[in-house]
């Protein structure tokens, strides 16, 4: 059977998804809503706002939509999910009442307490219990870690290295500082180890686990500088043997999948397990409803088969998990390009070139902040491009990768000299 599939989205992740399903030998007629120039070489562009389900779900209808593939967490905390359903169109991306595993960090913290999955010490406040929030950081050992409740575009959480900056940003956070989101604030224990992810592609019982990764942050190398959406990741990660992977799936997989049918709302789609490892111990720092930015990048490249098909049986009750495989013994880094200035303020508009000598050099080149106008490729974001390249060793895809970056270039171009690196003590 043939899957004619509509593609939400138009970051890295969006365009990683995307070759990976046009790759598939189930892909039937692909669509992208709203895509990008990297995307829109293998999709047709849907001429439609994300946020206009009526639109969206007319599209599903006329077009013959077999399945829809959701990337970023904003449309599926509104709702998209669920309003498809309703009309009988099959989603891979979860429902509005299950993806407050990422629009609430309240509800996920509460989640991971009342099934048992380990994670930092917390205690939530609302704006009305001003005086017992501060009294309770008084006495909380230090870094103290506080995050806005909603969604706030991974800029939510401050790590407080005293109790003066705690105290401040918890005012900030009472005061609007972002928006709705900081109604509620959750208090935590910081939690020290390596971070790394693992994706669960979900039925919303049964999964198949992509190789776990590394996202890489922060702005610059040694990580350094401010926390951004995201300057690179690499795959698999090493930090995650064999028993950190058991441990995930008994302690947390396993019981929260469990636990979001028990409370009616099973969750299918990609469960995004943030994790902090310490001595083999993990303990989740963050759920994700969604795949991961640009762990997705350097993650798919590692898969082989019909990913299309993975997503579909998802989607639709019973995940083949045999419709793809990993690769095994081979490796994969992404490098994030990135216009100077970000995270803060950057020009756009700037014309790139080697995209094609780097792909000609063995890599994928993702696009995520670009445009295509009059025969050029302008960038048109913080994040350009994610270039991804794979390697027999860690070692080897760092150089690949790296090689290929070289032939790309465009005005104030930024990007990290050390993604993987963090990898390369474990061989
Ligand atoms: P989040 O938005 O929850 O992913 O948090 C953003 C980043 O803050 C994480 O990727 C971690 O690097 C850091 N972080 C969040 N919570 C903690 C914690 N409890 N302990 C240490 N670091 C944390
Ligand atoms: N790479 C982090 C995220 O996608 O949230």
């Amino acid at each position: 059977m043939k899957t004619n599939i509509l593609l939400i989205g138009s970051g890295g992740r969006e365009h990683a998804l995307a070759r990976a399903i046009a790759e598939s030998p189930s892909a039937g007629m692909l669509y992208a809503l709203p895509g990008n120039p990297g995307i829109l070489k293998t999709f047709q562009h849907v001429n439609a706002r994300v946020e206009d389900f009526n639109s969206i779900s007319q599209f599903c209808k006329q077009f013959a939509i077999d399945l829809v593939v959701v990337g970023p967490e904003q449309p599926l905390a509104d709702g998209l999910a669920d309003r498809l359903i309703l009309e009988g169109i099959n989603v891979f991306g979860p429902i509005s009442a299950a993806a407050k595993l990422e629009s609430s960090k309240d509800f996920a913290k509460a989640m991971m307490l009342k099934y048992k999955v380990p994670t930092a010490a917390y205690r939530t406040f609302t704006a009305s219990q001003y005086d017992e929030a501060h009294r309770y950081i008084d006495g909380h050992t230090l870094p103290i870690v506080l995050k806005a409740d909603g969604l706030a575009a991974g800029k939510g959480v401050i790590i407080a290295e005293n109790h003066f900056d705690a105290h401040n940003a918890l005012n900030e956070m009472f005061s609007g500082l972002f928006g709705n989101a900081g109604n509620r604030v959750v208090i935590e224990e910081f939690l020290r180890g390596e971070e790394a992810s693992i994706f669960a592609i979900t039925d919303g019982t049964d999964y198949f686990l992509t190789p776990a990764s590394q996202d890489h942050k922060r702005q610059f190398d040694n990580d350094e500088g401010k926390n951004t959406g995201g300057m690179g990741a690499f795959a698999p990660a090493p930090i995650v043997t064999k028993s950190v992977l058991q441990k995930v799936e008994e302690r947390v997989i396993k019981p929260l999948l469990e636990g979001m049918q028990k409370e009616g709302t099973p969750f299918i789609g990609c469960l995004y397990c943030g994790l902090m490892i310490e001595n083999d111990e993990p303990s989740v720092v963050e759920f994700n409803v969604r795949f991961g930015d640009p762990e997705t990048q350097a993650v798919l490249e590692l898969l082989e088969g019909d990913f299309a098909k993975l997503l579909y049986t998802a989607a639709t009750g019973k995940i083949d998990r045999n419709a793809v495989k990993v690769i095994e013994n081979t490796f994969s880094t992404c490098v994030v390009l990135a216009s100077g200035g970000y995270p803060d303020d950057y020009e756009k508009g700037f014309e790139i070139t080697g995209i094609e000598d780097a792909i000609n050099s063995g890599a994928n080149v993702y696009h995520a902040g670009t445009k295509s106008e009059t025969g050029m490729i302008l960038t048109n974001g913080g994040r350009v491009l994610g270039v991804t390249a794979k390697g027999d060793s860690l070692a080897e895809s760092i150089a690949n990768v790296y090689d290929a970056v070289s032939h790309i270039v465009f005005y104030n171009m930024i990007n990290r000299k050390d993604i993987g690196f963090k990898g390369l003590k474990f061989f």
